[in-house]
């Protein structure tokens, strides 16, 4: 039987990161992908090379021709500009809208059958593009953004109270951006709501962080956004899908009517298995969780529209 092939879109900051971890995790064979020709193929014999110091068996290749991507099981999507310091990520909306137009038309092409994951900021925006270029399913193309924001959310609850980030669960819905709704609520520590061990001033400021997280990464850098815990988010995605997981995992999924959106990619708990994202799971909100999930829509939406106007 044939190993799974992954090709990950771009081969920048993310884009290694996601080749390291798929080949230490063996989910399949990898195909690295970018425009700078040499920094895909260096990356992919980099990592080659490393391979058999712990003993992990992948093929790792690095292109800049789509035609190595074909037939591709999974894409994972990061081509495209990261922040800088004071930057937002709307900000990057117009040149990344062209770069995601081009990745788009050739997964099309090239990876009919793939399932799709997109890194690539402003991210509800830019799947929503993948999604209306590609024509493919709405099971079939995902972003990666609410295991990343979750897992923020629960390092942070972890390193307040000293314990394992093992125990710590937590769910972040909506938007990717300052609007996104941690649920304090669904949050809980070896099973214990969080509130019953954290103050609500601590939870108002840990939540607070979680939200501006990204630009804190961005700000401790000054020259990229995050890279190490996107890449091992959307791994996870990827894993679940590849192994069949059924994992619960948040995700920006197409809205079809759930949490009484339509037709909006955005941030909502997901089933991932083989069959893709096979459900959109529904919780039930405070008042004001719903009112801040649909304030994150209206900021998801203004720039929805801006990208649509942008694809013509
Ligand atoms: N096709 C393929 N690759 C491209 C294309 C394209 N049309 N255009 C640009 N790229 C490549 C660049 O050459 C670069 O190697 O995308 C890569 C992006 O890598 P980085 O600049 O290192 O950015 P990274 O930190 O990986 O972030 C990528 O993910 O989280 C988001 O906001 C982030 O939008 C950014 C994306």
């Amino acid at each position: 039987m044939a190993r799974t092939k992954i090709a990950m879109i771009g081969a920048g900051m993310i884009g290694g990161n996601l080749a390291h971890w798929a080949g230490m995790k063996q989910l399949g064979d990898v195909v690295l992908f970018d425009i700078a020709e040499g920094t895909a193929k260096g990356k992919a014999l980099d990592l080659f090379e490393g391979s058999p110091v712990d003993g992990w068996d992948a093929r790792i290749t690095g292109t800049s021709d789509w035609k190595d991507c074909a037939g591709a099981d999974v894409c994972i999507v990061t081509a495209g500009v990261p922040r800088k310091p004071g930057m937002s990520r709307d900000d990057l909306l117009d040149t990344n809208v062209k770069i995601i137009k081009d990745v788009a038309t050739n997964i099309k092409e090239h990876c009919p059958n793939a399932f799709v994951i997109v890194i690539s900021n402003p991210l509800d925006s830019m799947v929503y593009a993948m999604k209306e270029i590609t024509g493919f399913p709405k099971e079939r193309v995902v972003g990666m953004a609410g295991v990343l924001d979750t897992a923020r959310y629960r390092s942070f609850v972890a390193m307040e109270l000293d314990v394992s980030v093992k125990d710590v669960q937590a769910i972040v819905l909506g938007g990717h951006g300052d609007t996104m709704v941690p649920l304090r609520s669904y949050c809980s520590v070896g099973g214990i709501p969080v509130n019953e061990l954290i103050s609500a001033e601590r939870l108002d400021a840990i939540e607070s962080r979680v939200r501006k997280a990204g630009g804190e990464i961005v700000g401790l850098l000054g020259n990229g956004s995050a890279f190490y815990s996107p890449a091992a988010s959307a791994i996870a995605m990827a894993e679940a899908y590849i192994l069949d997981q059924g994992r619960i995992l948040p995700s920006a999924c197409l809205c079809e009517g759930e949490y009484g959106i339509d037709g909006y990619y955005i941030g909502v708990p997901a089933k991932i298995s083989a069959k893709g994202v096979e459900k959109v799971i529904e919780v039930k909100l405070t008042d004001d969780q719903k009112a801040e999930l649909a304030n994150s829509l209206e900021a998801v939406k203004k720039v929805v529209e801006e990208t649509k106007t942008r694809l013509g």
